[in-house]
């Protein structure tokens, strides 16, 4: 059993309930703008997390009326402006470091639980989270245009990488807002729910994460992740590497029972939940 951490963050809440950690970015008084220091925190919190075993999912939100209001204008832009250019290149490197690098390639599963306004820099995170549940009303935005300013970061990037030319030039160019409910439809998130339901409806899709045996789980969206940008040849040798890496790695032995409930036993049949995760397992 790994050592508990405490989570004692300013900019952060972490609550760790039923294997589902709740990560809650938390400055609702400037509506989760991200800054410097929230920035060092959440990189902190995802690095506790992941060696925590008490969680299995981590659901990214907000706390108050925000998902995030993006970058906080004053103390991630203007403040920075002014400093040494060792501490400016130190500040976009740890936002780089939570917002994308380490969301992308996680070892758990993530949900970005997306509960209000959600604008500019808050959709590298929003993106970089494996799965996304928005409330119908959440407003999005990119809003960069109407500030003077393209969008930075990889917010584009972020774009380009779940909607299409057509949604994301319009939105970027003229800073407009959308709805959850538009945001679903032109698969931004992958479902929008009447705010009421958004908490029990991320539940309900962290429970099933938390069913699925976590190393294949984990070579699984590792393994999609990554293999997208490659050659099919190339592509071809790295999955069978991830799989042949999770069989080694998989002390509940997952494709041998499996296999022999559905071909001996006839016991499990694909679609019908999990196979049972317990028959062969090893403890480790
Ligand atoms: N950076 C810094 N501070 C921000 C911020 C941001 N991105 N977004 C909100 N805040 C601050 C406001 O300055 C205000 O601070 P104050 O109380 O000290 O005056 C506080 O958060 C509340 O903002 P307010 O605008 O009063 O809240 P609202 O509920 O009426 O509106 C938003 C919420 C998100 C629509 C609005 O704050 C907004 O448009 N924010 C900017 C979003 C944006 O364009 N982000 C992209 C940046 S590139």
């Amino acid at each position: 059993m790994s050592q508990q951490p405490s989570y004692d963050y300013e900019n952060v809440l972490v609550e760790i309930s039923d294997g589902i950690a709740w990560v809650a970015l938390n400055r609702p008084d400037k509506r989760n703008a991200m800054s410097p220091a929230l920035n060092e925190d959440m990189r902190g919190a995802l690095i506790e997390l992941e060696g925590d075993d008490r969680a299995q999912v981590v659901v990214l939100t907000g706390v108050g009326e925000a998902f995030s209001a993006g970058m906080d204008l004053q103390a991630y832009f203007r403040d920075v402006d002014k400093a040494h250019p060792s501490v400016q290149i130190h500040v976009r490197r740890v936002n780089a470091e939570w917002q994308w690098r380490h969301l992308q390639d996680y070892s758990k599963p993530t949900i970005a639980m997306v509960n209000g306004w959600c604008f500019g820099g808050a959709f590298v995170p929003l993106v970089s989270c494996d799965l996304a549940i928005a409330a119908e009303d959440a407003v999005f935005g990119l809003s960069e245009v109407n500030w003077g300013i393209p969008p930075g970061s990889v917010v584009s990037r972020a774009l380009a990488e779940t909607v299409s030319s057509r949604d994301a030039l319009y939105y970027i160019m003229t800073g407009e807002t959308f709805d959850g409910t538009a945001a679903e439809k032109m698969r931004l998130v992958n479902s929008a729910v009447p705010r009421q339901q958004l908490r029990q409806a991320v539940t309900e899709l962290a429970d099933n994460l938390k069913d699925k045996n976590p190393v294949v789980l984990r070579a699984a969206k590792i393994g999609y992740r990554k293999s997208r940008l490659m050659s099919w040849e190339l592509a071809d040798d790295y999955l069978y590497a991830k799989l042949e890496q999770s069989q080694y790695l998989d002390s509940e032995n997952g494709r041998e029972s499996g296999l022999q409930q559905f071909l001996d036993e006839k016991s499990y049949r694909p679609g019908l939940g999990s196979y049972d995760r317990t028959q062969n397992a090893v403890d480790s």
